[in-house]
């Protein structure tokens, strides 16, 4: 227990540490596609909404609860508790925290793998290992294995260094990085034939599929795995932000530059697959949605990159670059959870813990590149549809109703003295203890039914 905790060293290290983690391959690949099936820009708006008025409360319950503890979910959660039963759930939810996070990485790294092994595919083409080029984007269980050892072997890297000097350092060179490798290929992309339909795609609203309850649910969905929240990754990251700064505000920025990439990503994906099409690439599946999930990245934009010669090779490398950028920052985020736990309250060392840890993690993986079909489908499903906002949920009572109110107060007051006057002390505490549970249990009924 004696190891000193680690700290962000300044506002724009946790900024880019908090949005690397929200900003990943659900920004990338999820949320355009689910756009443009969901009613383009009116899905937009509902998401927005949703974000600022669901899962923004939710982040801040996390980060709060964090930031107080200054400590790992398990004993954070714990310590707000009054009495044996909140705290014997205090200590259920921090573990159930755990085991989805590191269930939550373990396909988020096989899907990272495959990332890594279209980004050497270009290198490969381009020094004529055409060979070697063609293994790398086979889907075999030798591949796939392989990359999910090099991905956690990354993963564990960065996570080993510590908070400053692995978490902050890698996302403050990699999140600008990956903004900037996103500008320029939106800016090639909307020139090409076919981006302008692509574009209108998915910003051209089309509000009669706003009443539909499953894209309410989707939005919501979406919005939960794309701020990282429900399985502790937002708390552990608030317990490293300093004292002194205004939380509510910092909260804000994380959830503007999610949804922001997210925009930005529409605005790359769409058009990428309209250029496709002009192509002659197939975009729609046999029911008529767009290809979304693997194959969209893994066919129809790799396919598009074949049809432009020379100049794709480079497109594809800036392209799996970023998304392998973007994997990496997040699954940083979901390693520290356990690691954070067993450093703490197991007198581990941090390298050792990563290490063992992660090696758990990477076995879990293989097993599930081993047994693809029966199991990937359902530890995503479980873990993104059931877990995430059941802990959602959990640490909206903890934050709403097991948490004394005025230690609460309390705590945003540091780095936010005038916290009483501000419209965030008006609205968050109602919507954390009473809108936000009764929205996410609604959601995980309609789920159920
Ligand atoms: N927010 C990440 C994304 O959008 O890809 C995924 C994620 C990271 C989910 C961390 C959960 C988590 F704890």
């Amino acid at each position: 227990m004696s190891t000193p905790r680690g700290e962000f060293t300044s506002r724009f290290g946790f900024l880019m540490a908090a949005s690397g983690s929200a900003v990943g391959l659900g920004n990338i690949w999820g949320f355009p596609t689910n756009a443009a099936s969901n009613g383009g820009a009116a899905f937009l708006f509902t998401y927005l909404i949703l974000v600022f008025v669901l899962a923004y409360p939710a982040l801040m319950a996390e980060l709060i609860i964090g930031r107080h503890a200054k400590a790992n979910a398990v004993t954070a959660l714990q310590g707000l508790s009054r009495g044996t039963i909140s705290r014997g759930m205090g200590t259920f939810v921090g573990f159930a925290g755990i085991i989805t996070v590191s269930l939550i990485l373990s396909f988020y790294t096989i899907v990272s793998g495959w990332m890594v092994a279209f980004l050497i595919d270009p290198l490969a083409r381009i020094a004529n290992l055409d060979s070697l080029a063609d293994w790398l984007t086979t889907d075999t269980i030798l591949r796939n294995a392989l990359f999910v050892m090099l991905f956690m072997g990354l993963t564990i890297y960065v996570v080993s260094a510590g908070v400053k000097d692995g978490i902050e350092k890698w996302a403050s060179r990699l999140m600008p990085s990956l903004v900037v490798i996103l500008l320029l290929l939106i800016l090639y992309v909307i020139t090409l034939p076919g981006a302008s339909d692509g574009m209108r795609a998915f910003l051209i609203p089309d509000f009669k599929q706003l009443i539909d309850p499953g894209l309410i649910i989707n939005a919501l969905g979406q919005a939960f795995f794309s701020l990282s929240l429900g399985a502790g990754t937002m708390l552990i990251y608030g317990s490293y932000v300093s004292k002194k700064e205004n939380l509510p505000a910092l909260g804000g920025m994380v959830a503007l530059l999610d949804v922001g990439v997210a925009v930005m990503a529409g605005m790359l994906i769409l058009p990428a697959m309209y250029v496709a099409q002009a192509n002659g690439v197939a975009i729609y599946d046999e029911s008529g949605g767009l290809i979304a999930g693997p194959g969209l990245i893994l066919s129809v934009l790799p396919a598009l990159f074949n049809s432009m010669g020379s100049a794709g090779l480079l497109v594809a490398l800036a392209f799996f670059l970023l998304m392998t950028i973007a994997s990496l920052t997040s699954s940083i985020s979901m390693l520290e959870v356990p690691v954070a736990y067993a450093v703490e309250n197991h007198s581990v060392g941090r390298r050792k813990a990563a290490l063992i840890i992660g090696g758990i993690v990477a076995i879990i993986c293989l097993t599930i590149v081993a047994n693809f079909d029966d199991l990937f489908d359902l530890v995503v499903t479980v873990t993104t549809e059931y877990s995430q906002p059941l802990g959602g949920l959990f640490f909206c009572i903890f934050a709403g109703w097991i948490w004394n109110r005025n230690s609460l107060l309390q705590e945003i007051k540091q780095g936010f003295p005038e916290v009483e006057q501000s419209l965030f002390w008006k609205i968050w505490p109602f919507y954390v203890k009473f809108i936000c549970p009764v929205a996410i249990a609604a959601v995980y009924i309609q789920l159920l039914s």
